[in-house]
């Protein structure tokens, strides 16, 4: 999958766990202060080398084929956030309690954000008779590469992707502050659907539909 962005040439390929470690810098640098950054790079790490190799968690990486081990820019999704959760509460606990218990240490606060995070979609369940949205979980694209492309190249190898995995809907969390990134989802067809409060900060959802049978979403 090689696709030209105005950065150069890119290659996009699927998120695979040895993109692992710079998924969670660039996840860093994209998101300072926010939550799952505090939970550190150690912890990001074994996120991102646990959610490839989940049935229910794929994503993309862009990479210039010249240093393919590192990573331009990077989507992630899942087509259940609640069955990824609990793989990662279960099969995938041991990966994660190390990393997490010693960022735990004297930030109790943190814990609790944690388990909030876990619980949130068994508390917001999809109503019974309707099919699961997809998630977007992150789009990270390196700093000086910005606006350029990369982040639309992501966005249209999900859609495409999501559209094979016979997804009708993307849904994405987006903190309400963090305009550019709404601007770039309202660009590629998402649309606002609800508010709600997640550590304390105020979150917006949007949705894209995705058109059956095309990798383009739905007007
Ligand atoms: C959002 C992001 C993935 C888009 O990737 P990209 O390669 O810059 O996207 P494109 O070049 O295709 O589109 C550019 C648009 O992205 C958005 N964007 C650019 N820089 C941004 C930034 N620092 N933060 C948020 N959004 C940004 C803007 O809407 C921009 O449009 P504009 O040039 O008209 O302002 C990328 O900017 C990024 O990594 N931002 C920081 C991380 C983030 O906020 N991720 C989304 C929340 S998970």
């Amino acid at each position: 999958m090689t696709q030209t962005a105005s950065s150069g040439r890119l290659t996009l390929v699927r998120l695979a766990p040895e993109h692992a470690a710079d998924a969670a810098r660039l996840h860093i640098l994209g998101q300072p202060g926010a939550f799952l950054t505090s939970l550190g790079a150690d912890v990001l790490t074994v996120l991102y080398r646990t959610l490839p190799q989940s049935p229910v968690g794929f994503g993309f990486a862009a990479i210039d084929p010249a240093r393919p081990q590192q990573l331009r820019g990077f989507v992630s999704a899942t087509t259940s956030v609640g069955a990824l959760f609990a793989e990662m509460g279960t099969r995938r606990l041991p990966a994660f309690l190390p990393p997490l218990l010693r960022r735990f240490v004297g930030r109790p606060a943190l814990a609790v954000r944690a388990t909030q995070t876990v619980i949130y979609p068994f508390l917001h369940p999809t109503p019974q008779g309707t099919t699961p949205p997809a998630e977007l979980l992150s789009i990270m694209v390196e700093p000086a590469l910005r606006s350029v492309g990369v982040g639309a190249l992501l966005v249209m190898a999900l859609f495409t992707e999501c559209q094979q995995r016979g997804v009708d809907a993307l849904d994405v969390t987006v903190d309400a502050a963090n305009v550019g990134a709404q601007r770039f989802y309202v660009r590629h067809g998402f649309t606002y659907t609800d508010a709600f409060t997640l550590y304390g900060r105020a979150m917006y959802r949007y949705r894209a539909k995705i058109a059956a049978g095309s990798t383009r979403v739905q007007a």
